[in-house]
Order: structure tokens, then C-alpha cells, then sequence
């Protein structure tokens, strides 16, 4: 039976929302306390089997690369002076039996494009998508990808992480409609990017995490623009709805948007109260100010 192997991280957005922060590195590299977001979804893929990860890079982007290689200098630095816990943490960013895998997206003509930059790594097997900007806590159980990865296995068909948004917050996502209304695994029976509340026809977003057959890239090679002018890997899924079976998952964990300010300023709280190093002198700080 073949697992997802493959995982695509498109990276080559220019995160405008975060300028001036992101002016001269990607926005993927921003921490959350000490680990950069692209690396949250990293070590949730791998958590998950992904073994050939392929990042979709743009201008500004190699600070990315950077991070998942060799550190020469650093890590020679940090053996001569015996820092053997700094250096782990620098040898460990990507485990030794995953392979990185780098293309340029030359124009950012939207995340469907993205996708399709990766047709040729990924050939015709299922492989993930993970969007970075949604950092995922599982809350001490399986990572979310991994969750997924088991809704795969079982069905054999694409899979969508999805949550409840408020009605209000409907244009910022894709929102799947469903042919039941409830239960952790349902089958998709449309989807639309970014509808106006008053035309959603739910309210259960897709969040950034997919899994995809290999069908998909016949789908986003014919796409044309949609919402905001984009090539949106949306009208790619829709497409394919009306020719395989798509599942909604209702995940189990919280999902932070740090793609925006204030998902961001959350995470980092979060995170923060849980780390292993500042936490309690963090939630002793926190107490004092409210
Ligand atoms: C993208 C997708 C959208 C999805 C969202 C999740 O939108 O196009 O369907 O709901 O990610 O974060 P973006 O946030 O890039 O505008």
C-alpha cells in the first residue's frame, strides 16, 4: 500500500502583512519563541512519514534553504567550545533520512500555481500540502498531518483539514460544503476560495494542510484565474470533486493564522507557557501585567 511520502511547502509568498519584518527575509522564518514557523511544519510532516519534502521557493527565500542544510562554520564553532546541546539543536532541524528539494516559483500567480510547480517531483502519487502561516498544536496528540495521513490510509482519497470559522471570517478562507453537517470525516460536495459570509454555503474552512491524489495537477493545469486573480488550488479541488471523492476532516488541535498579527502575537503566548526553558517565569510575567 503506498503512503504519502511527499510533502510541498509553498514558501515563496511575500508575507506583506508582516513589513517591515519581511522585507529582506521570508516570513516562513519568523519565530515562534525559538523555531521558525517553516520548521513547525517541517517536523509536522515528518511526524507524519513525509520523507522528500519539496519547498516552493521565491526571491528572498534562502534563508530557507539555509536553515534545513549544513551549518559548517556554526557547527565547527559550537564543537571546539563543547556546546553539545546548541549543536544538536542546529544538526536537528531536518532528520538525516529526509530529503530537501528546492524549485523556484519564478511569478506568484497564486497557491494553485505553487502546487503545480511540484508536478514533477510528485509524479502521480498523493503527496501533502502544508501552509506554514497555520501553526497547528495537536495539544499532546498526534500531530495534525499525521491524523490525516491516517484518514488517507483508510479511504485512499484526498483529504482537507477543515474548522469552524465565524461566519463573518468566511472570505478569508476556502469553505467546504459538506453533505452532512457533523462528524469528524465527511465528504466534500463543494468548495469555493473566499466567499462572502452571506454566500457561504457553511461555515468549515479549509485550513493549510491537504493531502492530494496526483489527479489534482491534471486539474490545476487547466485552471484560469479565480478570486483576486489568482490560480487558486481551490477551484483546482472543486474541479476534481466532480471526478473523485474529496473528505473533510475536522482536526484535532488548535490552529493559530500566523499569517496575521495578532494569530502570531497568540501562538507566541501559547507557546511560550509551554516551553520547557522560559514557560513558568513567562506565565509568572504574564499574571503580574493582567
Ligand atoms: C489559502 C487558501 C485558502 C485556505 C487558507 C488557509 O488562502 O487559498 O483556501 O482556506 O490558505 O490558511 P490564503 O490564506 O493564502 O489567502
Amino acid at each position: 500500500m503506498k503512503r504519502v511520502t511527499k510533502a510541498v511547502f509553498p514558501v515563496a509568498g511575500l508575507g506583506s502583512r508582516f513589513l517591515p519584518a519581511t522585507k529582506a527575509s521570508p516570513k516562513e522564518m519568523m519565530p515562534i519563541v525559538d523555531k521558525p514557523l517553516i520548521q513547525y511544519a517541517v517536523e509536522e510532516a515528518v511526524a507524519a512519514g513525509m520523507t522528500d519534502l519539496v519547498f516552493i521557493t521565491g526571491r528572498s527565500k534562502r534563508a530557507i534553504e539555509d536553515h534545513f542544510d549544513k551549518a559548517y562554520e556554526l557547527e565547527t564553532e559550537l564543537e571546539m567550545r563543547g556546546k553539545a546541546d546548541l549543536l544538536k539543536i542546529v544538526r536537528d532541524t531536518v532528520p538525516s533520512h529526509v530529503n530537501c528539494i528546492y524549485i523556484r516559483q519564478a511569478e506568484a500567480l497564486g497557491l494553485g500555481h505553487a502546487v503545480l510547480c511540484a508536478a514533477s517531483v510528485v509524479g502521480d502519487e498523493p503527496f501533502a500540502v502544508l501552509l506554514a502561516d497555520d501553526l497547528l498544536d495537536s495539544l499532546g496528540g498526534s500531530p495534525v498531518m499525521q491524523q490525516m495521513a491516517e484518514v488517507y490510509n483508510y479511504h485512499r482519497c484526498s483529504v482537507l483539514g477543515v474548522m469552524n470559522v465565524p461566519r463573518e471570517q468566511t472570505r478569508q478562507y476556502g469553505i467546504v460544503s459538506t453533505e452532512r453537517d457533523s462528524g469528524e470525516v465527511q465528504r466534500v460536495s463543494g468548495i469555493v476560495e473566499k466567499p462572502k459570509p452571506e454566500d457561504a454555503p457553511s461555515t468549515q474552512a479549509v485550513i493549510g494542510r491537504y493531502i492530494l491524489t496526483g489527479r489534482i495537477f491534471d486539474h490545476l493545469r487547466q485552471l484560469e484565474p479565480g478570486a483576486g486573480g489568482e490560480l487558486q488550488l481551490t477551484d483546482a479541488i472543486a474541479s476534481l470533486l466532480k471526478e473523485e471523492a474529496v473528505l473533510a476532516y475536522q482536526f484535532r488541535g488548535v490552529r493559530y493564522d500566523c499569517g496575521s498579527k495578532l494569530g502570531y502575537l497568540q501562538a507566541t503566548v501559547e507557546l511560550g507557557l509551554k516551553h520547557p526553558e522560559v514557560g513558568e517565569e513567562f506565565a509568572a510575567f504574564l499574571a503580574s501585567r493582567v
